[in-house]
């Protein structure tokens, strides 16, 4: 893999190997088939009496600037006995055939996320980065969205909070990186190939030299009607800070020219 791009551009574009592309399109079509479940059948796969559970079948209805109105669903690989439990009460065969289509794509994923791990640390000389982030595979994220269109803006822009993330599949176009340059651009993402950015986690971990890239999502003329899917896995690993805030709230590249010793202030210790 060449991680070349993240110099110039801010991230990588990646083939897929054909048997994760078929995982990928297989994961997506069975998202899309879970969709369709009626509503009180999908909220079994919700955690809905505690709200700072991030996981499982979520509705969310945010209001204001960085208003979201979508459907998306959380998997975390230390929680699949558990939704496999869940999805278990629903009668529809759609749910534990989804569960299971995310379960595969999880581990089938990891030799790609190895190999991106393995090269940053190799060129960036971050000792020890692909073991850290090969042993948090239990608190990798694989997150699919369903936008229900309507609104010009489907994500506000915003750098991703953890190590890296993986843009697996789109239904549609209307994803942009805000490049180096400060400059809105319109990324690729298709069947055939995906690509994997930096995020706020991983430029304090590299001192700077690894950039959280920008992006947004915005509505075309067909998908303000149509709403639109997207599947992307967020890769964490054992880091020592978070991020405090809403990375919605920075300024749009604050991150890309200042000193380290600037950018390091909005973290704050994990306790
Ligand atoms: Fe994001």
């Amino acid at each position: 893999m060449n991680i070349d791009t993240l110099r110039t551009d801010g991230f990588v574009t990646v083939q897929y190997p054909p048997n994760l592309r078929t995982l990928v399109m297989t994961a997506m079509a069975s998202w899309q088939a879970f969709c369709k479940l009626p509503p009180e059948e999908k909220s079994k796969l919700s955690q809905q009496t505690d709200r700072t559970v991030d996981f499982g079948y979520m509705r969310r209805t945010d209001q204001g600037k960085a208003a979201d109105d979508k459907e998306l669903f959380h998997l975390v690989g230390k929680n699949l006995p558990q939704i496999y439990r869940q999805a278990a009460d629903i009668a529809d065969p759609r749910a534990t055939l989804f569960i299971k289509a995310i379960d595969a794509l999880l581990r089938e994923s990891a030799p790609l996320v190895r190999e991106f791990a393995h090269e940053v640390e190799r060129v960036y000389h971050l000792t020890g980065f692909e073991d850290e982030v090969m042993s948090s595979q239990d608190n990798w994220t694989f997150r699919l969205l369903h936008y229900f269109g309507g609104a010009k803006i489907l994500a506000y822009r915003h750098p991703d909070r953890k190590g890296f993330t993986l843009h697996l599949n789109e239904s549609a176009p209307g994803g942009e990186y805000l490049g180096f340059d400060h400059i809105w651009r319109p990324w690729t993402v298709s069947e055939k190939q995906t690509i994997i950015f930096p995020s706020m986690e991983l430029q304090y971990r590299s001192a700077g030299m690894l950039k959280a890239l920008w992006h947004q999502i915005l509505s075309t003329p067909e998908t303000i009607h149509t709403g639109r899917y997207a599947m992307v896995a967020f890769i964490d690993f054992r880091h020592s800070h978070r991020v405090e805030g809403r990375t919605q709230d920075f300024e749009p590249g604050f991150n890309y020219d200042i000193p380290f010793e600037e950018f390091r202030k909005v973290f704050v210790p994990r306790p």
